[in-house]
């Protein structure tokens, strides 16, 4: 954990109170000049209201955080499964190709980049992934799992879950804890009908090791209105709820939760220590599906199947009974949409 992380832990800790400097010089082993430097450097180039007085030491006031670095490193959990390297960018064109990039020089797993804004979203399927700054989370996490190449889209499960909970927690901390946050298999985060985040997972490897994956997840949060030609799919958390979020926090959140997942899943390399959860907040769990081995907006009828939603298997295939008895779809061979 590197100093910075420290004095944010110990600052969060006393919040509201003040920390004397010699208290920081001996629970962080450096000097009192580098104590000061580092809570500088916080206050001016990270955007923590932090108050200092001579011979009373430094105090963290109760102010709302810039998103950045530090402002997700406030929440974020002490020994965690995953050693993350938080990094922040205030504009780029995909942070998941910032990621991958990041790899190509040997960046090690747990690397994170968010990004308040994103010139070059990328969506699935080719798609573009709409990202305004001010608004919005978009987040990659580099990972090096020992798991086969085709167990890969059981991480992009993971991901749902732990930004799924990560949602839930700050709307049950606003006082919202009756919206429904489920997920449509595999990753769409949905309430109330509408696609609030999306998950783009990129993956490098030879033909039975994964040199490594990034998982990008784009959320919309305080986005006051979406564009027309997705306004009847997408929404944002303000838009749902009439309030605004931390994305600092979420994103913090969100980390905590799949370190802890991700911990649990490597101990066997499958979902079957998390199926039971994934199906308790799947959408169309024991509903009427429509899966399409096409594009959803080809009606072929030869490339479309209707059937019942059953659950995931442990390699994060979705079971579907088609009328014979549950049969594995795999999420890069097909889109499934609830029928209504
Ligand atoms: C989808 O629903 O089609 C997936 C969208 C994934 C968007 C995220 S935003 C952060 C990361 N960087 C990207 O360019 N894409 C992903």
């Amino acid at each position: 954990m590197g100093n910075r992380k420290k004095i944010i832990d110990i600052l969060r800790d006393n919040q509201g109170s003040f920390v004397s400097s010699s208290q920081m010089v001996e629970e962080l082993g450096v000097s009192r000049q580098a104590v000061w430097k580092a809570v500088n450097s916080l206050e001016k180039e990270a955007g923590f209201n932090i108050t200092s007085i001579k011979g009373r030491g430094y105090k963290l006031e109760k102010s709302p955080l810039e998103f950045n670095a530090p402002g997700i490193e406030y929440y974020l959990d002490n020994d965690l499964f995953i050693d993350y390297k938080v990094r922040f960018l205030k504009s780029t064109d995909s942070t998941n190709t910032r990621v991958i990039d990041a790899a190509g020089k040997g960046a090690s797993e747990g690397y994170f980049l968010a990004a308040d804004e994103q010139t070059g979203g990328k969506g699935r399927r080719g798609r573009s992934f709409l990202s305004p700054a001010g608004v919005g989370i978009f987040m990659s996490l580099l990972l090096k799992p020992s798991i086969a190449p085709s167990r890969v889209s059981c991480v992009t499960l993971l991901a749902a879950l732990a930004v799924r909970k990560a949602i839930e927690d700050v709307l049950y901390e606003a006082g919202l804890s009756k919206v429904k946050v489920g997920i449509k298999w595999p990753n769409d985060i949905i309430i109330d009908g509408k696609k609030i985040c999306g998950i783009l997972t990129q993956m490098n490897c030879e033909k039975d090791y994964i040199n490594y994956l990034v998982t990008g997840i784009g959320i919309n949060v305080n986005n006051k209105e979406m564009p027309e030609s997705i306004r009847k799919t997408a929404a944002s958390l303000f838009m749902l709820t009439g309030k605004k979020f931390d994305r600092n926090k979420i994103c913090a959140y969100f980390l905590n939760y799949f370190a802890d997942i991700y911990g649990r899943f490597s101990a066997n390399g499958d979902m079957s220590g998390l199926k039971k959860e994934y199906d308790s907040v799947m959408i169309d769990l024991n509903n009427e599906v429509r899966v399409y081995y096409g594009m959803v907006e080809d009606s072929d009828p030869e490339k479309i199947r209707n059937g019942k939603a059953l659950g995931i298997d442990s390699d994060g295939s979705l079971l579907v009974d088609f009328g014979e008895g549950p049969e594995r779809v795999s999420s890069g061979e097909v889109s499934v949409r609830g029928v209504y």
